[in-house]
Parts: structure tokens; sequence; C-alpha cells
């Protein structure tokens, strides 16, 4: 056993997954506390010569990749990457995640189904045998927020999900409004049983943009832990 942070853990994770970068590739960067160390440490190739070009996931992403003089595109430009390394607020056994607590959900989803591999790269709390106990983020649209509430309910409780839905607020109490100018719904259920059944059943809601759950697009996970590092899956 080793002493890490989590701090630590989540830097370890990221050096792992920037052993997988060769020259000329095309990299989706992922948003929050773990995808931001892969992006300094990829900085740091970057500046001795390294040639890529990235996709970041959200503008804070876009700003840190530019501090470093990484070379960006948009999704647009590059609609297919090689990889994307990106973080996850859990994940399971099968590899699905929930993402989205950093509120760029759907950007990463893009991004990554656009990639040939999605290596997600986390810390061990983050393992979870059972979905849920992470709020579930589901990006929706401003217009009929409380039927699209509703429906996301009735959804969420045919698929065998229960608990509160509450809209996601900035410190200020304002609403939060994510980069493509929608508001999140953040689902406390506790425990997912079926993913796949709830996630088919969200997609089918009016006014649901995305959702956090990422099913059958992680390829790989790697992640670190006072155990080392571990993987679930594919990460090459
Ligand atoms: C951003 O919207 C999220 O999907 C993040 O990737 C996820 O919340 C993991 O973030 P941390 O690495 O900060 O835990």
């Amino acid at each position: 056993m080793i002493a890490l942070s989590l701090d630590d853990a989540k830097r370890l994770a990221a050096a792992k997954a920037l052993d997988l970068v060769r020259p000329g590739m095309r990299l989706g960067l992922g948003t929050g506390t773990t995808a931001a160390h892969f992006v300094e440490l990829l900085g740091a190739r970057v500046a001795e010569g390294l040639r890529v070009i990235c996709v970041p996931t959200s503008e804070r992403t876009r700003t840190q990749a530019q501090l470093y003089s990484i070379p960006l595109s948009t999704i647009d430009a590059t609609p297919e990457l090689d990889l994307t390394v990106d973080g996850a607020d859990e994940f399971d056994p099968q590899l699905r995640l929930i993402k989205g607590g950093g509120g760029a959900h759907l950007r990463e989803k893009i991004v990554a189904m656009a990639s040939q591999r999605m290596v997600v790269i986390t810390d061990s709390s983050k393992f979870v045998r059972t979905l849920g106990k992470f709020p579930l983020p589901v990006e929706v649209n401003a217009f009929g927020l409380d039927a699209t509430k509703r429906m996301i309910l009735a959804a969420a409780s045919a698929a065998g999900c229960y608990g509160e839905i509450r809209l996601r607020t900035n410190p200020s109490g304002h609403a939060y409004v994510s980069d493509n100018g929608h508001f999140i719904l953040d689902c406390f259920f506790g425990s997912i049983p079926d993913p796949d059944e709830l996630a088919a059943r969200l997609v089918a809601v009016p006014g649901v943009v995305e959702h956090g759950l990422f099913i059958g697009i992680a390829t790989g996970v790697i992640c670190a832990g006072p155990a080392g590092v571990e993987i679930f899956g594919q990460i090459d």
C-alpha cells in the first residue's frame, strides 16, 4: 500500500494515460480536476516538441490548454479523433459511467463518441458496484423546465429509480448554465439498478438534451489508489 492523496492518485492516473499519446494523434481533452492534470502533463510534453492536435470538451479546458500552448481544434474541424482522455464521477465493472459533475457531459459525450478510444482516468473512490450514489446530471432545455422535470421523474420511476431532482445552481444561487446555454438537473437516485433502461427512457423525454450516463463508450479505465494503478478494460 502506498500513501496517496486523492489528488496524487488523479495525477498518477493522468500520467499513465500520457503514455498512450503518440506523435500526430488527434486527442479529445476531458473536463474536471483529473482531466486538468492530464492537460497540464500534456502541455509539458508539447513544450518539449510533441506534435498533437486536441479538441477540448469545455471552455474551461480550452482556456487551460491555451495556457500551455497546446494546439487546438474544434470537433467540427476535426470530427474523427484517435483518443479521448477524461475523468468520471463514477464507473462500474461494466465500464458504465456517470459524468457531468462539472456540467460538461454533452460535449464530453460527443467528443468521446467521435474518438476511436475513450480512456477514463480516475482515483479509486470513483469505482462502484452500482451507479447512482453520485447524482446523475441531466442537461435540459430551459423551455418547459418543470414539465421536463416531471417527465424525467416518470421515466426514472419506470426504470426503478426514485429520488429528488434538483436544478443545479451557482454559489450565487442563480441557475447554472452549461457551455451550451442549457440548465442541468441533478437526479439524486442513490442507486440506478438498470442504467441501460434509464438511459433509453431519458433520451425519449423531450427537453432532455443529454444525460450523464456513458454506456458502451469508455474502452478502458486507469484507476489509481493506495494499491497502485489498476486497469479496467482495454487502454491501448
Ligand atoms: C465534467 O462534466 C465531468 O464529467 C468530469 O469529467 C467528472 O465530473 C470528473 O471530474 P473530476 O475529475 O473533477 O472528479
